[in-house]
């Protein structure tokens, strides 16, 4: 089944094209509640559409060796097909958008731009002066981008847990979304600088801080990875051992789905799959840019490209570099 499509990305989706502060909170395609926010917040108007970038961006750097590489189309949906199939890419999609906001809210809340939030000043003052630290400098603080971005991407602020077990294509987009929101927490690490005479280090100041997003997005890559099925709860017939074995309740940090993934071989523009014909392929490696799995066994096409670089470049005194012109003729295999 297709899921309800969320008004949500249409929106990230212009907005991670247009001018945000444009669009304003009236004219996109909002629910009443994200229009109400968007009124009472439009000093977030930049970090949204900056969270919107930046997961996308990441979307794609991640996926880029895959047959599904995350391409977005210009359409408003952004995203396409894959935002409503249920599948593990549905998963990853809503995890990353989630996890965008939290990082691009925070991050704007510790360079304070925000007045309703900052740094994490819980820590201030503690720390070990013994073993010669203490926290100080600004700590990200994630809990302000974190209600933001469950504010306003998800449905509903119903339970999620079922009694009947399964999940409902909402709470399932909305499990998703949470599980990029603990990703940006699960990653964040401490870093300290040091101080003293001429770098002994005698002391320490420490803060909190989150991963770089590169960091959120392979650690999401690795949840996409081990994603688990679950129930469909609005599917009429399920087999009685299927529906026990879906039932297994999941952690909030795995990501979940309904629905097998197509194999993204074959261009299907009833699917929007714009299938890997064309896509450039790696002959020599064994994994998903491999020719083989790439080009699903239709085989590859090898073109020679002209590659021109600078090189050998010496330093001239004084003061220039002066460099060759080197060309070399490289292999370049496409699949068929
Ligand atoms: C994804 O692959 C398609 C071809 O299948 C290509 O046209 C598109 O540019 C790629 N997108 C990205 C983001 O690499
Ligand atoms: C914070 O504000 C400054 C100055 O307006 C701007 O250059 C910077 O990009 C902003 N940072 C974020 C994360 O929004
Ligand atoms: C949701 O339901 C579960 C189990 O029924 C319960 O333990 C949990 O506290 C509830 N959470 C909220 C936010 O109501
Ligand atoms: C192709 O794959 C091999 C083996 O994984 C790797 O060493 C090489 O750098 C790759 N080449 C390109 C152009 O990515």
């Amino acid at each position: 089944m297709l899921l309800r499509r969320p008004t949500i990305y249409l929106w990230l989706g212009l907005t991670s094209a247009g001018v945000p502060e444009k669009l304003g909170c009236a004219n996109p395609p909002l629910s009443p509640k994200q229009r109400d926010l968007c009124r009472k917040k439009p000093f977030l108007l930049p970090s949204i559409q900056d969270g919107a970038r930046l997961a996308i961006s990441e979307c794609q750097s991640q996926f880029r060796h895959e047959r599904w590489n995350c391409s977005t189309s210009d359409q408003p949906s952004v995203f396409g097909h894959e935002l409503t199939s249920g599948t593990k890419e549905t998963a990853f999609i809503y995890a990353v958008m989630a996890a965008g906001l939290v990082h691009a809210v925070t991050r704007s809340c510790s360079q304070g731009n925000m007045t309703e939030c900052g740094c994490d000043t819980r820590l201030q003052g503690l720390g070990s002066p013994a073993e010669g630290w203490h926290w100080g400098g600004c700590s990200d603080h994630i809990q302000y981008g974190t209600w933001f971005s469950r504010k306003f991407m998800d449905s509903s602020s119903k339970n999620m847990t079922s009694s009947r077990g399964g999940h409902t294509p909402d709470t399932m987009n909305q499990h998703n979304s949470e599980a990029g929101r603990q990703a940006i927490d699960k990653t964040m690490s401490t870093d300290c600088r040091c101080h003293g005479v001429s770098g002994s280090c005698a002391v320490k100041t420490c803060w909190r801080t989150m991963a770089p997003f590169e960091r959120v997005g392979a650690y999401l890559k690795d949840r996409y990875e081990h994603s688990i099925q679950v129930l469909d709860r609005s599917r009429k017939k399920v087999r009685k051992k299927e529906r026990e074995h879906r039932r297994v309740p999941v952690d909030k940090y795995k990501l979940i789905h309904f629905n097998k993934s197509p194999n993204y071989c074959l261009e299907d523009r009833r699917l929007g799959v714009a299938g890997t014909r064309g896509r450039r392929c790696n002959r020599s490696s064994h994994g998903s840019d491999g020719c083989n799995l790439l080009c699903c066994g239709r085989g590859y096409n090898t073109h020679v490209v002209r590659h021109v670089e600078r090189c050998e470049c010496k330093f001239v005194w004084c003061c220039y570099v002066r460099c060759r012109r080197c060309e070399s003729m490289n292999d370049m295999h496409t699949c068929k």
